[in-house]
């Protein structure tokens, strides 16, 4: 371990008092409703937090009015027209003032009904998020069930609003196959139960929570060569962000759906208000005949074009996959 010597200065910039690497300040920003999200976050930060020469602030996301985990049927359907029109709830006031200095945004993140989650979009929209991020370097790390890629357009679009630089990009996401966890998700977010039968546990697998600590490791060494500042990728050559562009078109059919139905739901009242109610009802029935038909039927147009569509999803999924890539060839390197 290196023994750096610091104190704060009076900005709260912290100031390297030895002749060895300067400390440097990672921001970590934290919500995570059953702890997946926060166990992910602790496996990329154990490398810094071992490493010793880094100053980690985790900032913990608390939404003045909480959602509840396990979700009800109603609380969970009446979050999706705020989502889908990224209309942010109040956060309790945050630990940090705006003038501290990082060198280094972490931004785990959810996915909720295709965008970032309400509680981390309500923090992009708060006054101090575009103090803390502007100019700064963030990786972004999503967990979800599966489909995160106009969210992370969307996460795009909230970041470059605050002026900040995305410079990586991970995605862990549930392992089974697609139709499955549209079963096994729900369930768990509404019973809190992983396990429905003899189907596979929803969530992310253990073995990729575990392995998620290679991108702490790489994003050690890049920060003890300085990387950060060049504004690229730390963490290409990983398997950072594998996408599947299939889903792509499910996706735009999905978001497109949920601003609609959202405008129309939210021109009801707003969250928690009765008059939503038959409203999404009516609208959780379309969503599963939308669901049963629109994803394998987009999934089996797409396998039965797929030599025409081939190059074009090719180029989709280096686009979405941008900027940390799925190349694996330095894996080796930081998988022990
Ligand atoms: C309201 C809600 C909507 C969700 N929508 C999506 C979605 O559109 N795409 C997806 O892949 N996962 C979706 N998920 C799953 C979450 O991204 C995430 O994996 C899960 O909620 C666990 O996160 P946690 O760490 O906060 O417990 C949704 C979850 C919730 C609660």
């Amino acid at each position: 371990m290196n023994s750096v010597h610091t104190s704060p200065d009076h900005s709260g910039k912290v100031v390297d008092g030895s002749a060895g690497p300067r400390v440097k300040r990672v921001l970590v920003i934290a919500y995570s409703q059953s702890g997946q999200l926060t166990r992910i976050a602790e496996r990329v930060l154990a490398p810094l937090r071992q490493a010793g020469n880094f100053d980690v602030h985790v900032e913990t996301l608390r939404p003045r009015q909480s959602y509840p985990f396990p979700w009800t049927f109603f609380s969970f359907l009446d979050a999706f027209p705020e989502s889908a029109h990224m209309v942010a709830p109040d956060l309790q006031p945050l630990t940090l003032r705006g003038d501290e200095d990082f060198d280094l945004v972490i931004l785990p993140y959810q996915v909720w009904f295709l965008a970032p989650s309400l509680p981390v979009t309500a923090f992009l929209k708060h006054p101090l998020a575009q103090r803390l991020l502007s100019g700064k370097p963030v990786v972004t790390v999503i967990a979800c069930r599966n489909m995160w890629m106009l969210a992370q357009e969307k996460m795009k679009r909230l970041l470059s609003g605050c002026g900040a630089c995305l410079i990586d990009n991970v995605v862990l996401i549930d392992p089974s196959p697609t139709l499955l966890t549209l079963v096994t998700t729900p369930y768990w977010l509404l019973t809190g139960r992983k396990r429905l039968l003899g189907l596979p546990a929803a969530g992310i697998d253990d073995r990729s929570i575990a392995r998620a600590e290679r991108f702490g490791c790489a994003l050690r060494d890049g920060l003890n060569q300085d990387a950060e500042r060049k504004v690229e990728p730390m963490l290409h050559g990983l398997k950072a962000c594998v996408a599947d562009p299939r889903l792509y078109f499910s996706e735009m059919a999905g978001t497109r759906s949920f601003y609609l139905w959202g405008k129309l739901i939210r021109a009801a009242g707003g969250p928690r208000t009765h008059w939503r109610k038959p409203l999404l009802i009516v609208y959780v029935a379309f969503l599963v005949l939308l669901i049963l038909s629109v994803v394998p039927l987009s999934l089996m147009i797409q396998t039965s074009l797929r030599p025409l569509l081939r190059q074009r999803l090719t180029a989709l999924k280096l686009r979405i996959e941008m900027p940390s890539g799925s190349g694996s060839e330095r894996m080796g390197v930081y998988e022990y």
